[in-house]
C-alpha cells in the first residue's frame, strides 16, 4: 500500500506535473531547512569602535556589506586580514559568553527563506559558489513553494550553544527564532507539523531544539526530523583548523591568516572530536606527544589557544554529553566510504606546517564514527524511531547537491509526506 501510494505520487509528477502539483503542494506538510556552518550569508556594518590593524581596512560607513561570503573581497592578503578580523570572535569571560570584534555589527539577513543559503556567495552562481541551491530545487520539484511550504533558518554560525546555566544569547536567540519559524510554518499551512531538513552543523542546533523544548511541543509542530551528514561528536578535521587554521575551502586564502579566526568561533570548538565518540586514540600526532579527543585541553594549550580551555571546559565538554533523543521519528542520512582525516601527523614544522594525514572512512569533512554516532547513543531507547541511511562515495557537500543523493533525500521527504497522507485519510 505504502509504495503503490509513493509510486502514484512519482508516477503523478512525471506524467503531468501541471494537474498534480497543486494536490501535492496542497497536501505537502511545511519543510524547514537548516544549513551547515558556514552555509549562509553574514552582513556586518562597522561602527566607529572598529579598530582595524591594519590600515587599509578602514572603518566604513557605507553601511551594511556582505561579510560572509565575497569572494571579491578576499583576494589579496591585505583584505584577507580585514576579513579575519571582522569574522573574529571573543570570549568575554565576565559575561560568560562569545561577542563580535568590536565595532563589528553583525545581522543574518533573510532569515525564514532559504535565498541566504542557496549560494555560498551569491554574486557568484558556479559550481564552487552552489550550496542549497539543487537541494531547493528539487524539492520545488515536488510541488514545496518558498515562503508558503518551504522555508530557510540561516543563523550566525560562528556561535555556538553552552550547556545548562551559562547564557548564549546569539545561539539561543537563534533556538527561539527557529522555534516560532515552526510554529508560524505550521500555524500558516492548517496545523500540519512540520519536517525539519538538516545539514551537517545545522543538525546539531536542530538537535538541540527539539531536547530543549517540551515533549508536547515537539508532537504538536515537528513531523519529522531529517539530519544529513551530521558530525554528532565532531570531526577530526577540526583539530587540523585549530592547529593550522583553514582557508574556508578558498585555494588563495592564506589558513595562517585565518588561524586566529577560526580558532576563536565557539561553534569550531564545539564540532571539535567528542571524548564520547573518539575517545583516547591519537588524534594529532607530534615529535612532543600526542593528543586524543579526551585530552583537547592539552591540545588547544599546545597550538597556542590558551584562551579556548576555559570555555571548552565549562561550555562545551558537558553539551557534547547531551545527545537525547528527540522522541520524534528521525531519519539520519549520512555519506560514506569517502577518505576522511582520521590522525594529523605534525612534523618539525610544527602546527605552521601542513601535517601528514591519515585517512579513514567518512564522507570527507566527518568521520564515520560521528555520522552514525546517533546510532550507538539511541539503542537503548527503543521508543525513539530512528532510521539510518548510509550513501557510499556521497561527500559531506555531495549529499547536498549530488543527483544519486539528492533523489534518496527527496525519496525520503515523499514517504514522510505519503505518510502522513494514509495516516489521515
Ligand atoms: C511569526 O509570525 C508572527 C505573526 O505573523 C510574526 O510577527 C513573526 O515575525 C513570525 N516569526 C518568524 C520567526 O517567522
Ligand atoms: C604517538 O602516536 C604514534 C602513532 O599512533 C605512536 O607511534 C607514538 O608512540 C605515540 N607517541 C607517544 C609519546 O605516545
Ligand atoms: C566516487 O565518487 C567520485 C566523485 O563523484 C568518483 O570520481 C568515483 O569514481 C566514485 N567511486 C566509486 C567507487 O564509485
Amino acid at each position: 500500500m505504502k509504495t503503490q501510494c509513493l509510486c502514484f505520487l512519482i508516477l503523478c509528477l512525471h506524467l503531468s506535473p501541471d494537474r498534480c502539483l497543486p494536490v501535492l503542494a496542497g497536501n505537502l506538510h511545511p519543510l524547514i531547512l537548516v544549513p551547515g556552518l558556514g552555509g549562509n550569508q553574514i552582513e556586518a556594518s562597522l561602527t566607529g569602535a572598529y579598530e582595524p590593524t591594519a590600515a587599509a581596512c578602514r572603518p566604513r560607513d557605507d553601511g551594511w556589506f556582505r561579510l560572509w561570503l565575497d569572494r571579491s573581497a578576499l583576494l589579496d592578503t591585505q583584505s584577507q586580514i580585514c576579513f579575519a578580523e571582522r569574522m573574529r570572535l571573543f570570549y568575554d569571560p565576565e559575561a560568560d559568553d562569545y561577542c563580535n570584534a568590536p565595532g563589528v555589527r553583525t545581522r543574518i539577513p533573510l532569515f525564514g527563506s532559504t535565498m541566504g543559503f542557496r549560494y555560498n556567495d551569491p554574486d557568484h552562481k558556479d559550481d564552487w559558489s552552489s550550496y542549497m541551491a539543487p537541494l531547493v530545487e528539487r524539492l520545488e520539484a515536488i510541488g514545496y513553494v518558498e515562503g508558503e511550504t518551504l522555508f530557510g533558518a540561516p543563523y550566525d554560525f560562528r556561535y555556538g550553544l553552552a550547556s545548562a546555566g551559562h547564557p548564549s544569547r546569539v545561539g539561543s536567540r537563534f533556538l527561539r527564532d527557529l522555534a516560532e519559524l515552526v510554529e508560524n510554518a505550521s500555524a500558516s499551512n492548517g496545523g500540519k507539523p512540520v519536517i525539519i531538513l538538516t545539514h551537517s552543523f545545522g543538525g546539531m542546533l536542530a538537535l538541540q531544539l527539539l531536547d530543549r523544548l517540551p515533549a508536547t511541543w515537539r508532537k504538536r509542530f515537528v513531523k519529522h526530523f531529517v539530519p544529513l551528514a551530521a558530525p554528532w561528536g565532531g570531526t577530526v578535521l577540526e583539530m587540523g583548523i585549530f592547529a593550522t587554521g583553514t582557508n574556508h575551502g578558498l585555494p588563495f586564502v592564506d589558513n595562517l591568516l585565518m588561524r586566529p579566526e577560526s580558532q576563536s568561533w565557539e561553534s569550531n570548538l564545539w564540532l571539535l572530536p567528542s571524548p564520547r565518540t573518539f575517545g583516547e586514540a591519537p588524534i594529532v600526532v607530534t615529535n612532543h606527544g600526542n593528543f586524543s579527543a579526551s585530552r583537547m585541553s592539552a591540545f588547544l594549550e599546545g597550538v597556542g589557544f590558551s584562551e579556548g580551555v576555559g570555555p571548552y571546559q565549562s561550555r562545551i565538554l558537558p553539551l557534547l554529553q547531551e545527545l537525547n533523543p528527540p522522541l520524534i521519528p528521525v531519519t539520519c542520512i549520512a555519506g560514506t566510504g569517502v577518505a576522511t582525516a582520521e590522525v594529523f601527523v605534525y612534523g618539525d614544522g610544527g602546527f605552521d606546517k601542513l601535517p601528514e594525514i591519515v585517512y579513514g572512512d567518512g564522507d570527507g569533512t566527518v568521520n564515520l564514527v560521528s555520522l552514525l554516532a546517533i546510532e550507538s547513543e539511541w539503542f537503548s531507547f527503543p521508543e525513539q524511531d530512528l532510521k539510518v541511511i548510509k550513501l557510499p562515495n556521497i561527500s559531506h557537500l555531495d549529499i547536498v547537491k549530488h543527483d544519486s543523493a539528492l533523489s534518496l533525500v527527496i525519496e525520503e521527504i515523499l514517504e514522510i509526506n505519503d505518510g502522513a497522507l494514509r495516516a489521515n485519510s
